[in-house]
């Protein structure tokens, strides 16, 4: 098997495989799997940790290669030393890479075999984070993940989803099938791609808001949510560290992004203040401006000729977010207006108290909510630019520039 044209890129590499001692290592076994199938030369090494979770054997199995799982193993070292291995490979995952192994790559230890082979390769290297989401969350291993990602370490996960533990939240080993789209995509990274985002957290959140009026029935909007994952896809390219707050959409998770999933305005309120704080907040979300006083419990009958709801204000997440005594660098919002964009844009930018905002022309033929292509203008207090039309994914990278030069200013 040759794998499909997603995975075209890892055909004929030659990728070691570091595993960490964590309960996901069992999922790096259908890595191995999966990467094989693309065609890619797999080698594997261990930590101590990681053999007692999986076996060596099942690598080895997998892999075609014996399994590295010491420095001291004489006759592994004869036959390839690790000086050696490390060279031989072209591209470095950690998966898992557990807050411990993290902080030990961070702080550039040699004290096992897996330390050393990530010290001594010059091959680029990218982790899959899996951990208790404490773990994930503590300050000190933020503070390594900032370090690494410094250094042009690619990050993969971690996802949010239930835990081991019985727990819930970010921390979960990202897919075997994202790791492999991760690796396919940077194949033939132009290394030139800036990490001038590196060491900065951006929040981002993304897609419509459902309100539900009823057990079947919701107040919902058009938004995709393709702009905003663009931009969360973009700021993880530029080596931020990048929260996604998105609302009910189908679109996949991008490389590099801890994604938060809700559906109501409410749930986006909370996601989006637990992932603070933060360096950078860009509300892209469409979030619904009111929202039933009480949704009913029992499906709403038509008993009458006319219903009227009975809505409130939502909080504007947005709003709250800028006026943080605990400042951030930057707060960027979206407006999408069908007319008199650029007063509506700028009263915005001033109610709300915002550094940025991005407005686009809806209820246009090219462009707009579900489209692949937008136009559109941003403004901050002493400026404007235009961003003519372009595919969503372009316009992200164009509006990262000039947030990266906002932040710079
Ligand atoms: N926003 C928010 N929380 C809300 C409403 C909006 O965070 N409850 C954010 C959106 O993510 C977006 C911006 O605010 O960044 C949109 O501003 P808003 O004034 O809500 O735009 P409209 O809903 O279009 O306002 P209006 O209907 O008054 O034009």
């Amino acid at each position: 098997m040759t794998g499909s044209d997603k995975t075209q890129g890892l055909a004929g590499r030659r990728l070691l495989l570091c595993v960490g001692g964590g309960i996901a290592a069992y999922k790096a076994l259908e890595l191995v799997r999966r990467l094989r199938d693309a065609g890619a030369q797999v080698q594997v090494a261990m930590t101590a940790g990681a053999q007692q979770f999986v076996t060596p054997l099942s690598f080895q199995a997998l892999s075609g290669h014996p399994t590295r799982t010491s420095l001291w193993d004489s006759a592994a070292e004869q036959a390839m030393g690790h000086i050696e291995l490390a060279r031989w490979a072209d591209q470095v995952i950690v998966a898992p890479a557990t807050a411990d192994l993290m902080a030990r790559l961070a702080h550039g230890l040699a004290d096992d075999l897996v330390t050393t082979l990530c010290l001594a390769t010059t091959a680029p290297v990218m982790i899959a984070p899996a951990m208790n989401h404490r773990m994930w969350e503590h300050p000190a291993t933020q503070g390594n993940l900032a370090t690494l990602r410094g250094r042009g370490v690619r990050v993969v996960g971690p996802n949010d989803g239930p835990l081991a533990e019985g727990e819930s939240g970010p921390g979960r080993l990202a897919e075997p099938g994202e790791i492999v789209a991760a690796l396919a995509n940077h194949a033939d990274d132009a290394p030139s791609v800036p990490q001038d985002l590196a060491g900065l957290k951006v929040v981002v959140s993304a897609g419509p808001t459902y309100e539900d009026l009823d057990p079947v029935r919701y107040l919902g909007n058009r938004s995709s949510g393709k702009m905003g994952f663009a931009v969360a896809a973009s700021a993880a390219k530029r080596g931020a560290a990048v929260t996604l707050v998105a609302g009910p959409v189908h679109l996949p998770t991008p490389a590099g992004v801890t994604r938060v999933d809700v559906r109501s305005a409410a749930q986006m309120h909370q996601a989006v203040f637990a992932a603070l704080p933060a360096d950078v907040y860009i509300g892209a979300a469409a979030v619904a401006d009111y929202t039933p006083r009480v949704p009913a419990a029992d499906k709403i009958k038509k008993s009458s000729e006319s219903l009227a709801l009975d809505l409130v204000r939502t909080p504007d997440i947005l709003a709250e977010v800028a006026a943080q005594t605990q400042a951030l660098k930057l707060v960027v919002g979206f407006a999408a207006e069908t007319n008199n964009v650029a007063e509506y844009a700028r009263k915005k930018l001033e109610a709300k108290r915002l550094d940025m905002i991005v407005a686009n022309r809806v209820g246009i033929a090219d462009g707009g909510f579900e489209s692949d292509r937008n136009a559109m203008t941003a403004y901050w207090k002493e400026g404007e630019r235009s961003f003519a039309s372009a595919p969503k994914t372009q316009l992200a990278d164009e509006l990262i520039d000039l947030i990266v030069e906002r932040l710079n200013a």
